[in-house]
C-alpha cells in the first residue's frame, strides 16, 4: 500500500493509471476507521482493481461548535486497517493541500440537503458536497462508495454526481451494526457507559416505525407516533427529528405507498445520532 500525503503526488500516481485501464474504486472517509468503513473497502476491493482510500477530517463540514478539533485522529493505525484490506493508496492530504490560500468555491446540493441534517447542521452538506466533489476531481474513480448509515448525505451525493455529469458510479453499502442494533460510528465513542446502554433506542425506534409499517399503517403520523413513543421511553434521548420520506428527494411522505426511508435523529448528552431504515413494501 502506498501512502500519499500531497495532492501532486496523488495526481502523478493516477496519471500514470490512465494509461493502464484499471478500474478505480475510491472510499472517502474522515479516518477513524472502523468496520463499518471496513465493510466500504470490502466492496471497492471486490469490484475495483485499484482501491483508493481517502482520509481526511474536512474542516468545512464542522459547524464553529462541532467536534472538528476533538475528532480522532490515528492515522497509523487507520493504514494498518487499509494495508490489511489490500487498499492500493491512502490518500491523507493536509489541510492547506485540499484547501490553499485563496479556495472559495462552494458545491452546494440544495434539494436534497435542506432538510434534517440540513436543518440541524447548517453549513455541513455543502462542506461534504465541496470536499466530495474536489476528492472525485483528484482521484476520478469509476466507482465511489458510500455507507446508508449517512443516508441523506450518500442521496446527496448520487444527485451531485448525476446534475454534474461526473460520469462516476455511486454505491450505497448497507449500515454495519453493532449487536445491539446500535450503527456503528466514531461517535459512539464520546458516549459514556450509561449513554452507550441507551443509544439502542434510536434503532429500536426505526423498527418500530417499520413495525407500523408492516402492521399496515399508511400515514406518516402514524408511523411517527410509534416511532416517538419509543424514543420518548428513554429518558437520556433528546428527540431531533423523526421523518417518514421519499428515498430519493428526502421530501416528507404524508403517505406511504411503495417506499419510504425513515430517518431518525437524537441526542443523547451532547452526542448527536443519526440512523435510517429503508422500507419497500
Ligand atoms: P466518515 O464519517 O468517516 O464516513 C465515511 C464513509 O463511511 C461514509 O460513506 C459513511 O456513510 C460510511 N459509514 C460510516 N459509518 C458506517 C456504518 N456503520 N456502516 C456503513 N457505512 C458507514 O462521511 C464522511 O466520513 C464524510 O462526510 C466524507 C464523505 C468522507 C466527506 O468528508
Amino acid at each position: 500500500m502506498r501512502l500519499i500525503r500531497s495532492v501532486s503526488a496523488l495526481s502523478a500516481w493516477r496519471r500514470r493509471l490512465d494509461r493502464e485501464g484499471v478500474f478505480i474504486g475510491l472510499v472517502p472517509t474522515m479516518g477513524a476507521l472502523h468496520a463499518g468503513h471496513r465493510a466500504l473497502i470490502r466492496a471497492a476491493r471486490l469490484s475495483c482493481d485499484a482501491v483508493v482510500v481517502s482520509l481526511f477530517v474536512n474542516p468545512l463540514q464542522f459547524g464553529p461548535r462541532e467536534d472538528f478539533s476533538r475528532y480522532p485522529r490515528q492515522l497509523r493505525a487507520d493504514a494498518a486497517l487499509c494495508r490489511a484490506e489490500g487498499v492500493d493508496v491512502l490518500f491523507a492530504p493536509s489541510r492547506e493541500d485540499i484547501y490553499p490560500a485563496g479556495f472559495s468555491t462552494v458545491v452546494t446540493v440544495p434539494a436534497v440537503s435542506r432538510r434534517w441534517e440540513g436543518e440541524s447542521r447548517p453549513g455541513h452538506f455543502a462542506g461534504v458536497a465541496t470536499v466530495v466533489t474536489k476528492l472525485m476531481a483528484l482521484v476520478r474513480p469509476h466507482l465511489a462508495f458510500f455507507g446508508q448509515k449517512d443516508y441523506q448525505q450518500a442521496a446527496m451525493i448520487r444527485r451531485l454526481v448525476a446534475d454534474l455529469d461526473l460520469g462516476i458510479n455511486v454505491r450505497v453499502c448497507p449500515t454495519v451494526r453493532d449487536p445491539d442494533g446500535v450503527a456503528l460510528s466514531s461517535r459512539n465513542h464520546y458516549l459514556t457507559s450509561a449513554q452507550r446502554r441507551a443509544a439502542p433506542v434510536l434503532y429500536a425506534a426505526l423498527r418500530a416505525g417499520g413495525a407500523a409499517l408492516l402492521a399496515g399503517a399508511r400515514s406518516a403520523v402514524r408511523i411517527r407516533r410509534a416511532m416517538q413513543r419509543v424514543v420518548s421511553s428513554e429518558p437520556k434521548a433528546r428527540l431531533e427529528y423523526l421523518a417518514v420520506c421519499d428515498p430519493e428527494t428526502l421530501e416528507p411522505l404524508r403517505r406511504v405507498t411503495d417506499k419510504a426511508v425513515l430517518l431518525a435523529a437524537i441526542r443523547i448528552g451532547r452526542v448527536r445520532l443519526i440512523d435510517n431504515m429503508l422500507i419497500k413494501r
